[in-house]
């Protein structure tokens, strides 16, 4: 398991909203230092007010407490903002009910946030599982934190898998290639969750009947959410047997990384082309010069994904 100290940067989005009920979870044992938003799935002042009403949430029902929250970069580096709202809902989070929360925004950037948990930190690991905006810039802007950052752990990008947002293109890399192609192109380790691996991970009818037999009311929640439009978008459009819980992917990791399987490579990024624009060009073969800084994972076992998921939900106390 994961011990040094996270930053979580999303854009919240019901899998990113998973992915932190399971980093908050009451053991988790992860140590989870700020919760950096980004635009993405939909506005940064929708993302970064779901962001705050599931740290609420979570703190609420026995989670982490006093998690700091942090707004970031409002657009991406080149592009219009391409949002999401066709899957996650006109506020983000379908499935859950929403309002402001009391759990306030902090009043830093996310991005000063960054660099400065890094420079005051002897060893980071970045969580991205949004457009890569926030982590981009804090890199250009201070190279330096590079030898604070231990790894950045990140969904995004696609091999086998082509694209869920083109046909070349998954999601978040393609919102903001340029950020993507800084941090591909960065001096960090990077491990990466695509959809290769995150279109394994479906969760299935009968994943959301064991979340609800658990009875609690986080699990109500998450099953609310499970039960969504939002569940349904994967299984219509591209006739998967479930709902894959992409951001999940990263929290998993951190917590039982022999759930996965990875191949060394190096990625890059297509930032400009008309048709594949944030294509991940990975080089799986070993065909270019560059040398592998990536761990791309390629398998991952579902039930010790769901097992994982299912434990975390469990541990969010009766109340
Ligand atoms: C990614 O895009 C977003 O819609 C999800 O939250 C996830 O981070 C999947 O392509
Ligand atoms: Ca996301």
């Amino acid at each position: 398991m994961e011990t040094r100290p996270l930053i979580l940067d999303c854009d919240p989005g019901q899998d990113d909203a998973i992915s932190l009920m399971m980093a908050l979870s009451p053991h988790s044992g992860l140590d989870v230092r700020a919760i950096t938003v980004v635009a993405g799935n939909t506005s940064l002042n929708k993302c970064q007010r779901n962001a705050r009403l599931i740290a609420e949430l979570c703190a609420k029902h026995g989670g982490a407490k006093d998690v700091p929250v942090f707004a970031g970069c409002e657009t991406p580096l080149h592009y219009p903002l391409a949002t999401a709202e066709e899957v996650h809902g006109v506020e983000g989070l379908d499935g859950i009910e929403i309002y402001d929360p009391s759990l306030p925004l902090q009043d830093e950037h996310a991005v000063d946030a960054i660099i400065r948990l890094c420079r005051n930190l002897d060893s980071v690991v970045l969580v991205p599982t949004g457009p890569l905006t926030n982590i981009a810039t804090a890199l250009t802007r201070a190279p330096d934190i590079a030898d604070k950052i231990a790894e950045i752990v990140l969904m995004g990008g696609a091999r086998s898998e082509a694209g869920n947002i083109t046909p070349s293109a998954e999601f978040n890399i393609y919102v903001d290639p340029q950020a993507a192609a800084i941090v591909f192109d960065a001096p960090v380790k990077k491990t990466v969750f695509g959809l290769d691996v995150t279109h394994k991970a479906l969760i299935r009818d009968t994943h959301v009947a064991q979340i609800e037999a658990l009875d609690t009311s986080m699990s109500a929640i998450l099953t609310n959410m499970l039960r969504s439009p939002y569940a349904e978008y994967d299984r219509a459009k591209f006739g998967t047997a479930g709902t894959p819980i992409h951001d999940a992917c990263t929290t998993a990791y951190l917590l039982r990384p022999d759930s996965f399987t990875f191949r060394n490579v190096c990625v890059n990024v297509e930032t400009d082309s008309r048709i594949t624009r944030g294509h991940t060009s990975v080089d799986y073969w070993q065909m270019t010069e560059k040398t592998p800084d990536t761990h791309w994972a390629i398998d991952v076992d579902e039930t010790a994904f769901f097992d994982l998921m299912i434990e975390s939900i469990a541990s969010y106390p009766k109340f």
